[in-house]
């Protein structure tokens, strides 16, 4: 479909980036201009099938009337003010957020590293207070946190982390799914753990129910907090609202972002009442938990909870699993391993060829990520149809024919 977004466009963006952006991401040779649902247009007018949604965030799809109408309104009443104010949308959110979750707290943060900072220093006050001064965090290999340098030096993967040594103080790494591992990691200088549920940008490692009801455990016997990290794994991406519900484990703190705001940046880290133990002055953010921002994330969780979306996508989830695993049945793709949470998927390779395939992929009007050179991740939006789905498989399977 060609559409006025594009024919009005003559500023080159690629040969702007070039020449202007730092060099930090490595972008996709195309240029976006409008979206709609699952799909998305370019500047010379091609349409392509957005399975990735902005990597897990345009949970209700592109341009979503919902989140339009909340924004659009919000807009035109109060888009900003400060934190030392009261204001509506902020504490109606909380109050949905809590009343839907195990949480009793909730601070708003802009991003997904912000959020985990938060989490990150509730630890450490935790440990001040109530663990002799420990401030230590175990997290996992493989394990993504952030880009900000606690988050970072959170994150296990020392790729992300080599350039910018040395990294803070006071994190430990351990193999994911290991309790013996994190049993051996525990010490008098341990805080908390933070796990995601689900390995996000690791490439889609759900955790075993035996593993994180072990850590859970662990936690509790030796006073020390758990995270979840649910910044990926939250807002119904697993089939639950929450990644820890399909485990029965509750955290004590929790972060979310992504889907939290269906495109508009809003983050949250919550709490339980034990370990809400920061006092006045002790964390702040100008802009997090805006009117404006506080409003998509309403229009996002309402519809959720709403619209029965969370049975939608285990339906559109078991039949993607299904259709994918067909096609590895057929046995020439060379598809190892399909590791599947609800609607959010990797797909591994016998061969390092997941940047060909995604190339294909694009080529053909499909956008999906890699988070390896052999694997391919897909997050598309929770509103994705039958049909949409029938699509993906069509032109995906053809992409990874050899
Ligand atoms: C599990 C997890 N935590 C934290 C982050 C960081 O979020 P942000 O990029 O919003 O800072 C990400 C981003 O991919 C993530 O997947």
């Amino acid at each position: 479909m060609t559409t006025a977004a594009h024919e009005g466009s003559r500023f080159d963006a690629q040969a702007a980036e070039r020449e202007l952006y730092m060099r930090t991401f490595a972008r996709q040779p195309i240029t976006l201009v409008r979206g709609e649902g699952v799909r998305v247009w370019d500047d010379t007018g091609r349409e392509y099938l957005d399975f990735l949604a902005g990597v897990a965030v345009n949970a209700l799809g592109h341009c979503a009337p919902a989140i339009v109408e909340a924004i659009t309104r919000q807009a035109s009443t109060l888009i900003h003010t400060s934190n030392i104010y009261h204001t509506v949308p902020q504490l109606e959110l909380a109050r949905l957020l809590i009343d839907h979750s195990c949480m009793d707290r909730i601070f708003y943060a802009n991003s997904g590293a912000e959020a985990n900072e938060c989490a990150i220093k509730l630890a450490r006050k935790w440990g001040r207070l109530h663990r002799d001064g420990a401030y230590e965090v175990i997290t996992a290999l493989g394990s993504f946190h952030g880009r900000t340098l606690a988050t970072l030096a959170a994150t296990g993967n020392r790729h992300y982390q080599e350039a910018f040594d040395p990294m803070p103080d006071g994190f430990r790494h351990v193999p994911f799914n290991d309790l013996e591992a994190m049993r051996d990691a525990i010490s008098p200088k341990t805080a908390a753990i933070m796990l995601e549920p689900v390995l996000g940008e690791g490439g889609i490692f759900p955790a075993t129910p035996e593993y994180l009801h072990g850590v859970r455990r662990l936690c509790d016997d030796n006073g020390i907090l758990l995270i979840l990290d649910e910044v990926q794994s939250g807002i119904g991406r697993t089939g639950h609202l929450w990644g820890y519900e399909a485990y029965g484990v509750e955290p004590d703190i929790m972060t979310l972002a992504k889907g939290l705001g269906g495109g508009l940046p809003i983050a949250a880290c919550l709490a339980k009442e034990r370990a809400s133990v920061f006092a006045p002055g002790d964390h702040g953010s100008t802009y997090s938990g805006s009117p404006l921002v506080c409003a998509a994330s309403l229009a996002v969780v309402r519809t959720i909870l709403e619209t029965d979306l969370l049975s939608h996508v285990r339906e559109m989830a078991a039949h993607l699993e299904a259709g994918l695993r067909a096609i590895q049945a057929e046995g020439d793709a060379g598809i190892v391993e399909i590791r599947a949470s609800g609607l959010w998927m990797g797909i591994e390779f016998d061969e390092d060829r997941a940047g060909a395939i995604l190339d294909r992929c694009r080529d053909d009007g499909l956008l999906v990520n890699r988070t390896s050179a052999n694997t391919i991740r897909i997050a598309p939006p929770l509103v994705v149809s039958r049909e949409e789905c029938d699509r993906f498989l069509d032109i995906f399977g053809r992409a990874i024919s050899r």
